[in-house]
């Protein structure tokens, strides 16, 4: 194509329009397309033949090709880059979301197990403290019943028993029969007493059987047992109106508490035997 227009008949002026151009360009500013469209030439020695000097093109080409070379190297290069860059932060984001939505859900995942164990560790501890309060409550029943077992054990184990006689025998008339002369006692502390004042008071409660046997020669003579102030039998002895025999003993069962008394009262004004003939016998039996 440059030699075809080489050869037609406006050669000068297009060289020298074309050196101007030539010249006039560079590609210095990322823009050689002008430059480049038209073959160089610079000396033209004869009119059919042209010389043509490419040194310029050579260095420009050189220039255009270092440039588009830097050019897309940069390009590819920051291509590369980007993709890279962004590959990596993609990468690097997704990891940081995973690792993120792990963690998140780890903690979670754990916030829910600690809550379901501090649930659990709470619901042991109610369960435990539950179970000893039952304990203890069952311990104290235990206790109370053994206590119980134990008052009972001492209370049935612990032996009470008297008999006494009247020292004197004379003539009583509507009083308390003291038999003051006691013959035998067991579990008896207040001995003096029963003696001066005739009442046998209860130390330990208890089934009791209570026994007298009283003799007399008078017609009518009787006596009662008295509890607390209450009649638990009445005896005659001997003859009454002078054709019936009575057997003048008796035997109670009671069941005492703690400070009863029993007595024997002697209703009317008879003759009471003393020594061996009358007793009064009172027997804790259980
Ligand atoms: C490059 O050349 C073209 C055509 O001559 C022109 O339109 C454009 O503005 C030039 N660009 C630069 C950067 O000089
Ligand atoms: C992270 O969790 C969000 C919301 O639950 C979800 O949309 C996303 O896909 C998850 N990302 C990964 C990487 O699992
Ligand atoms: C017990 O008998 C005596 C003699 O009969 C009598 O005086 C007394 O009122 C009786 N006591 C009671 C509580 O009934």
């Amino acid at each position: 194509m440059a030699f075809m227009i080489l050869y037609g008949c406006a050669i000068f002026l297009f060289t020298i329009s074309l050196n101007e151009h030539v010249f006039a360009n560079s590609c210095k500013n990322d823009n050689c397309t002008a430059a480049i469209d038209i073959p160089l030439v610079t000396k033209l020695n004869a009119p059919l033949k042209a010389e043509l000097d490419i040194s310029v093109l050579t260095i420009q080409l050189k220039e255009l090709i270092v440039n588009e070379v830097e050019q897309a190297v940069s390009i590819a290069m920051k291509n590369l880059a980007e993709n890279i860059v962004d590959k990596r932060t993609q990468s690097a984001l997704e990891n940081l979301q995973t690792f993120n939505n792990l963690t998140i859900s780890t903690f979670q995942q754990e916030m829910k197990d600690v809550t379901a164990r501090k649930k659990d560790v709470l619901t042991m501890q109610e369960t435990l403290e539950a179970e000893i309060k039952q304990m203890k409550e069952q311990q104290k029943l235990i206790e109370l019943k053994l206590s119980g077992v134990e008052a009972e054990v001492q209370k049935s184990t612990k032996r009470v028993a008297m008999t006494a006689h009247p020292s004197l025998g004379r003539r009583i008339s509507n009083t308390i029969m003291k038999f003051d002369d006691v013959k035998y006692s067991v579990g008896v502390s207040k001995l003096s007493t029963y003696m001066t004042t005739g009442k046998f008071a209860c130390e330990h409660e208890g089934l009791y059987l209570i026994s007298a046997s009283v003799m007399s020669h008078t017609n009518s003579a009787r006596y009662y047992i008295v509890l607390n102030g209450d009649n638990i039998s009445q005896t005659y002895i001997g003859q009454q109106s002078g054709s019936t025999v009575f057997t003048g003993a008796v035997t109670v069962t009671r069941e005492l508490n703690l400070h009863d008394k029993v007595w024997l009262y002697a209703e009317g004004s008879w003759y009471l035997y003393n020594g061996l003939f009358s007793k009064l016998t009172v027997i804790k039996i259980k």
